[in-house]
């Protein structure tokens, strides 16, 4: 594996395979009340610069879990909310931590910062890219689903947001059957869907008719229309939305063994209907528990623990 953790397409399919069948087998550890703690006196660092709930405590969870240590740095009540360079703050964290994680909002900090750590990095979310979360989907798809390789896959809501982006590199990874619905304003990034409809052996379809994406789609899923950090845009973004809600009409084109997945958090009413949310084909607290244990998967690998 590579020595972080930046986006999907760090890794190989196999080594993403392998990410979600350790994920699943410490899972089943964790239930069965097994200790494993092979991370004992190991430290991560959690640099945010945006909000969390899920990805930081189930990376500070998992980590307890796993023997071992996670501070929690706020960029505002550090010297780098002062102006002190990644370049300097990566190297001395690399002389304290054995990892860092990071949340942020330009995918160029995270590279920076993992440029000149000499320990791995992990992107706990950009503007662009939210790799931690999609293994986590997959993950919960394949608990669901047995095999999610050979499924469709609708995404529908902001094309350009990291959750879309990191979907098409998902897609391009395993190889699955994308479709993308997006207002026209949201189109994702046109380099990376370049790359990936070259380099990856799926097929992603982006479309701006939310239908067309939800057609026999067997994994339906979606994410807030106005992401962190885009809050002063909100009335004038969600203005595009229109007709974009996962609801009992649009689910109702799935397939009927469809599931739904959500990030989280959610806006109900927004993106998604109360109903859709609340209902049995919803999985997303599934999902949202599925990050702890990802979460050690790829501390596990990103250390080098076999
Ligand atoms: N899904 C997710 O990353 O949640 P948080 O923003 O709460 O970490
Ligand atoms: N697209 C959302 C994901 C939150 C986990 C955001 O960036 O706010």
């Amino acid at each position: 594996m590579k020595k972080d953790l930046i986006t999907i397409s760090d890794l190989t399919k196999d080594e993403a395979l392998s990410l979600i069948t350790r994920a699943r087998e410490l899972k089943a550890m964790l239930k069965n009340g097994v200790i494993y703690q092979p991370l004992k006196g190991k430290s991560l660092a959690m640099i945010f610069a945006k909000s969390s709930t899920r990805t930081r405590v189930s990376f500070e969870v998992g980590m307890t879990q796993l023997g071992a240590h996670a501070l929690f740095l706020s960029t505002e009540k550090t010297q780098m909310g002062r102006g002190e360079p990644i370049c300097d703050t990566a190297r001395v964290l690399s002389r304290y931590v054995d990892c860092v994680m990071i949340r942020t909002f330009e995918q160029s900090d995270v590279e920076d910062f993992a440029k000149f750590a000499t320990i791995p990095v992990i992107n706990g979310l950009t503007d662009m890219y939210h790799p931690c979360q999609v293994l986590c989907d997959l993950m919960t798809v394949q608990e669901k689903k047995d095999d999610f390789l050979n499924l469709k896959y609708a995404f529908i809501g902001d094309g350009a947001s990291n959750m879309a982006h990191s979907w098409i590199n998902a897609a391009a990874t395993f190889g699955f059957e994308l479709r993308i619905a997006t207002p026209k304003k949201c189109m994702p990034n046109q380099a990376l869907l370049n790359s990936a409809r070259r380099g990856g052996a799926g097929s992603i379809i982006v479309t701006n008719d939310p239908k067309e994406a939800a057609q026999d789609a067997d994994v339906i899923n979606t994410d807030v229309w106005v992401s962190m950090g885009q809050e002063g845009d909100r009335n004038e973004k969600i203005k595009h939305f229109s007709g974009f809600q996962v609801d009992d009409a649009l689910v109702g084109l799935c397939a009927d063994d469809y599931i739904f997945l959500h990030c989280l958090p959610v806006h109900r009413g927004e993106e998604v209907s109360e109903d859709i949310f609340e209902s049995a084909h919803s999985v997303v607290f599934d999902q949202a528990e599925n990050r702890l244990h990802i979460q050690k998967s790829i501390l596990l690998a990103l250390l080098g623990v076999e």
